[in-house]
């Protein structure tokens, strides 16, 4: 009797458990999985974390990428656009807009005038010949603008040079234009 209900308790029990291991499991698997998929959505949560660290990388790789791009803008582009920018600032207020004269004398156009040689008669500031583009560069250095003589540092003050000079048609080579490059640079006299 023992053995049979044994037999039918173990049996039972395998049943049981049969059922019950077999039908967890087959229960369990459909649960698990949706658990285990939940947690994989939500463990994305947490993987794309480490999915975005990578496509973070890959981000934080596009701007090097955009920024290696800009790059492409030479250092002598990227020194016009610098002189531009400050002369519309800093001077055109009284050189005019494209530097053509406004109320102060025009610094574009040598051809009519503007950097001339000699200083004009009626010139305030200027006593010197601007015979090389340094010669322009030391008077812009020392006297512009009139308000804050001086201020102007080293690397605007080419830039503003190099400005004046892409304006004025003059070439001087493919670097920035620097204190060394307007020594040997004479202003053409047309
Ligand atoms: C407040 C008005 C004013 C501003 C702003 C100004 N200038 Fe002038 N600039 C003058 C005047 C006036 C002269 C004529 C100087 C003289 O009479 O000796 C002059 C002369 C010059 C000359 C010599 C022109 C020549 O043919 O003799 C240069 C170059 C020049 N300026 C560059 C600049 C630059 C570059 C800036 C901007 C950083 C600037 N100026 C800002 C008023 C100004």
């Amino acid at each position: 009797m023992v053995g049979r209900v044994r037999l039918f308790g173990c049996g039972f029990a395998l049943l049981v458990t049969g059922c019950g291991s077999s039908t967890p499991p087959a229960t369990e698997p459909n649960p698990p999985h949706p658990d285990v998929i939940a947690p994989a959505p939500s463990a994305p949560s947490s993987g794309p974390d480490t999915a975005t660290t990578p496509s973070a990388a890959p981000t934080a790789a596009a701007p090097p990428a955009t920024t290696a791009g800009i790059p492409t803008a030479s250092p002598r582009d990227a020194q016009l656009i610098r002189g531009r920018e400050l002369y519309a600032a800093e001077c055109a207020s009284c050189h005019g807009a494209t530097g053509h004269g406004g109320k102060s004398p025009p610094l574009v156009g040598l051809g009519a005038g503007a950097l001339a040689l000699n200083p004009p008669k009626t010139a305030k500031y200027r006593k010197v010949q601007f015979r090389t583009a340094a010669d322009v560069l030391d008077f812009m250095v020392k006297t512009m603008p009139p308000t804050a003589p001086e201020s102007l540092v080293p690397a605007d003050a080419h830039a503003l040079l190099a400005f004046l000079l892409e304006q004025n048609g003059v070439a001087w080579g493919s670097e920035p234009a620097d204190t060394t490059v307007a020594r040997r640079l004479e202003i053409p006299r047309p």
